[in-house]
């Protein structure tokens, strides 16, 4: 197995120390680097991304050069190579704020975002190489992916990290807007068996998948959950919602039942506990 990271957002300690890793360190947008990164591989899981709404807001040039450059060198690197197939970790940013709940493959994309916008790039670029070139490729659309390792670095990392904590050290949670927002929060391990799904079954070719829990959680909800697991009444503060949020996600899983025979096993409250178990265990080692 090879993985090739940049380490802008994740960490090397996280890789394995294995001899059957391989480790390029490296950015995708280089396109030497892709092709480095995929020779002699039978499967590319592609899940290399500057993964923030607002990042893409303040940066767009810097965010499409990771998400949408860094996706075409790895799709023609992947194809040159004879890679089998190649899956593109899509994103839920594409729906934007289209009314309906849950959201479907088929529903029209209407991104709010330019993160939102380059991964609807990625993901058609990628149906275009399976046309064009008969390279097979497959998108999993992700809702929010949490777990264990995920950091909370950064004002854009991703909220339950964040928010895990901010309570953990009994200080109140920012929330951007009224704390209504939902998310189809969805366990990482769930992900990963999606993922590897995606690798293996037929007639998936060019498909888009959503790969989520299909439930929906508001903030306020999280908050009210953590506060409890985490003992702190800690207040909330609420400032303005952040540009280009969207309001509510939860995604339709049908199409991933039927295609990938793929359930989410790990309910909201089994992963949360996990996630605050490993924040834990992370303070008590430093
Ligand atoms: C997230 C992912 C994105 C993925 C998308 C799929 C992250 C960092 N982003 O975007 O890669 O493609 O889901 O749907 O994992 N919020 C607060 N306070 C904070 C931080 C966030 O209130 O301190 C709010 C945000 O305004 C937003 C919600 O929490 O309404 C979720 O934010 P975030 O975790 O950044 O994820 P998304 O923007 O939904």
């Amino acid at each position: 197995m090879r993985i090739a990271d940049d380490f802008s957002s994740g960490l090397r300690e996280n890789v394995p120390a294995h001899p059957n890793v391989d480790l390029i360190e490296g950015d995708l947008a280089n396109a030497e680097v892709a092709k480095r990164a995929v020779a002699g591989c039978a499967f590319v899981i592609h899940l290399a991304a500057i993964p923030s709404v607002p990042r893409s807001v303040q940066d767009p040039i810097g965010s499409h050069r990771a998400n949408v450059d860094g996706t075409l060198n790895l799709l023609i690197a992947a194809r040159d190579a004879g890679v089998k197939r190649m899956i593109f970790a899509g994103s839920s940013a594409v729906y934007g704020d289209a009314p309906v709940l849950p959201k479907r493959e088929d529903m029209r994309p209407h991104p709010l975002s330019p993160y939102g916008l380059q991964k609807l790039i990625g993901e058609q670029y990628g149906q275009l190489f399976t046309k064009l070139y008969g390279f097979e490729t497959v998108t999993t659309r992700f809702f929010n992916v949490f777990g264990p390792r995920q950091q909370p670095g950064s004002p854009y990392s991703g909220v339950i990290s964040l928010f895990i904590e901010a309570l953990a050290a009994g200080r109140g949670p920012i929330v951007h807007g009224d704390g209504k927002q939902t998310r189809d929060f969805t366990f990482v391990g769930d992900v990963v068996t999606g993922v590897l799904r995606c690798c293996e079954a037929p007639n998936v070719a060019g498909e888009v998948i959503n790969v989520a829990a299909g439930g929906r959680i508001s903030l306020n909800d999280l908050i009210r959950t953590l506060q409890r697991v985490l003992k702190t009444d800690a207040a909330p503060t609420y400032g303005p919602a952040r540009e280009g949020d969207i309001k509510d996600s939860q995604a339709d899983i049908q199409k991933a039942r039927k295609l990938l025979d793929f359930a989410p096993v790990t309910s909201f409250e089994d992963g949360l506990a996990q996630t605050v178990a490993w924040f834990q265990s992370q303070t008590l080692r430093k």
